[in-house]
């Protein structure tokens, strides 16, 4: 495997004409942000509902800031969107792979779009083309897929594939294009390695490198993400056990700049299109590898055990989940995205209807087809004649909730705050038991104090010790 170096000498990009296959949350941001650095980019998009919408206009996903890019580069002609892979891949030397890598039911990759959308644009290949993995895929995908289109190629076109993996956080997907902490592209041609390279600004922090490397950068930090999310949860856990402050505990841990704080917020479990599965992948790559990767494989359990504890933490709240009304605030995954895939309030939100509760749900801009499930438009309609309400999604604007308002229309007097954006001196006071993951009401802690005690007992017996 060869270890390409990248130089790149010049700030300015050199325009170039793009294909981007599959105008998702990582297509479309990659096509609109490309249009604004001075690329020609033609977007392929085959689901009929998302490709009606940009061609009229609209954005199919949220995502702050996109709607103003497509539009500008839409109306200037620099920015394109059809169904014609052919049409869009005439006399284009690069296309951005960027569809969907869903995890199949039994945790592997599902890797049949990528398969497909690499197929059909070598096959429409004019010139010779680098095909650029953006997907986020097991390592040695790009050089299997390079071996699986080459019979797809007219003759005298070569199709090449490299991997340029994609870093962007959903509901900051822009701004994350435009200030990326690295670029990472992985080839095993020199030439091909500085042709991706050069279609982002020369500043951009790049790591060149092999391509099975590039697309392990992409897993190992997805990995170490849903490591770090567990175990922030697994000390929220023992915060609330022991009763120490979670906040203080993990807000000191993170400040360590060996850690850092991100990702440090308990909650309930990681969920969204990427760690899932990219957790799940990296475990069976590993696994295939004949190196059984433990401590990912602990953070998926750890995570698995997230929405359980949740779910008895509410029934124990209210004595039964069986007949009781439920307000539940946030449906996306996280705050900030529209997107629900493997959302966690989600997954709350189908445990607590099959356990027997109504529940109305609320928020900003995710919507779900759940059965049994009425979702409304305002926070305190769902709230109304609840029982117990459950925040589920980190929206900050949870935070402003007026506790006399909920107190006045809520039957119960449970609050479950998940993802901890509830102040919870004002809830108190309105008086509402408030639960949270290592915060709010905790059960005794007492016996912490044993232990300790007991280890110190070959020091010589403590002469007086008051125990609460
Ligand atoms: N969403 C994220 O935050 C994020 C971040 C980094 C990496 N990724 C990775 O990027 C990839 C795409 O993720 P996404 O969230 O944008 O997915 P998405 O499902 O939102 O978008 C994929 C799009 O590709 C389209 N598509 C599928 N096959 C096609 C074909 N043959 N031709 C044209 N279009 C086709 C689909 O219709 C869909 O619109 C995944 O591998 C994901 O793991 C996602």
């Amino acid at each position: 495997m060869n270890l390409v170096e990248c130089s790149r000498t010049s700030e300015t990009v050199e325009p170039t004409r793009i294909c981007v296959i599959g105008a998702g949350y990582v297509g479309l941001t990659a096509a609109a942000c490309l249009s604004e650095l001075g690329h020609e980019v033609r977007c392929v998009e085959v689901d009929a509902v998302r490709l009606a919408a940009l061609s009229g206009g609209e954005i199919p996903i949220y995502e702050p800031g996109l709607d103003e890019l497509v539009t500008r580069h839409a109306s200037s002609g620099r920015l394109t969107f059809s169904d014609d892979v052919a049409g869009a891949m005439d006399g284009v030397g690069v296309a951005l792979l960027c569809v969907g890598t869903p995890p199949r039911a039994d945790g592997e990759p599902d890797l049949r779009q990528l398969g497909r959308a690499a197929t059909a644009a070598a096959a429409a290949a004019t010139t010779d083309v680098a095909l650029v993995v953006k997907s986020t895929v097991p390592p040695g995908t790009c050089e299997a897929l390079e071996l699986f289109v080459g019979g797809h190629a007219r003759e005298g076109v070569r199709v090449s594939v490299v991997s340029n993996p994609e870093f962007l956080r959903e509901g900051r997907a822009v701004w994350d294009f435009f200030h990326p902490d690295r670029v990472v592209v992985g080839a095993d041609d020199p030439e091909l390695a500085r042709a991706v390279a050069g279609l982002y600004p020369a500043s951009w922090p790049l790591v060149a490198c092999s391509r099975r490397s590039a697309e392990l950068v992409k897993y190992a930090s997805n990995t170490f993400l849903a490591v770090k999310i567990s175990f922030a949860n697994e000390v929220a856990a023992l915060c609330e056990a022991l009763g120490a402050e979670t906040d203080k505990v993990l807000g000191g841990v993170g400040l360590d700049e060996r850690i850092g704080g991100a990702f440090l917020n308990p909650g309930p479990g990681f969920g969204g299109s990427c760690l899932p599965k990219d957790l799940s992948g990296f475990i069976a790559v590993a696994e295939s590898a004949g190196r059984p990767a433990e401590v990912a494989r602990a953070a998926q359990r750890a995570n698995d055990t997230s929405l359980v504890t949740l779910v008895a933490k509410i029934e124990s709240a209210l004595g039964t989940l069986d007949g009781r009304t439920i307000a539940v605030l946030g449906l996306a995954f996280k705050a900030g995205t529209d997107d629900t895939r493997f959302s966690p309030a989600v997954a709350l939100v189908a445990e607590l209807v099959g356990r027997g509760a109504n529940v109305r749900a609320h928020d900003p801009i995710a919507r779900v087809v759940e059965p049994n499930v009425s979702q409304v438009a305002d926070p305190y309609e769902a709230a109304h004649g609840a029982d117990a309400l459950v925040v589920a999604t980190g929206w900050a604007q949870y935070r402003e909730l007026d506790p006399a308002r909920l107190r006045e229309s809520m039957t119960g007097h449970v609050i479950v705050d998940a993802v901890g954006v509830l102040a919870i001196e004002p809830l108190r006071e309105a008086g509402f038991d408030l639960y949270g993951i290592g915060r709010g009401l905790v059960t005794s802690f007492a016996p912490v104090l044993w232990r300790p005690l007991e280890w110190m007992l070959d020091a010589g017996q403590p002469s007086e010790v008051s125990l609460p």
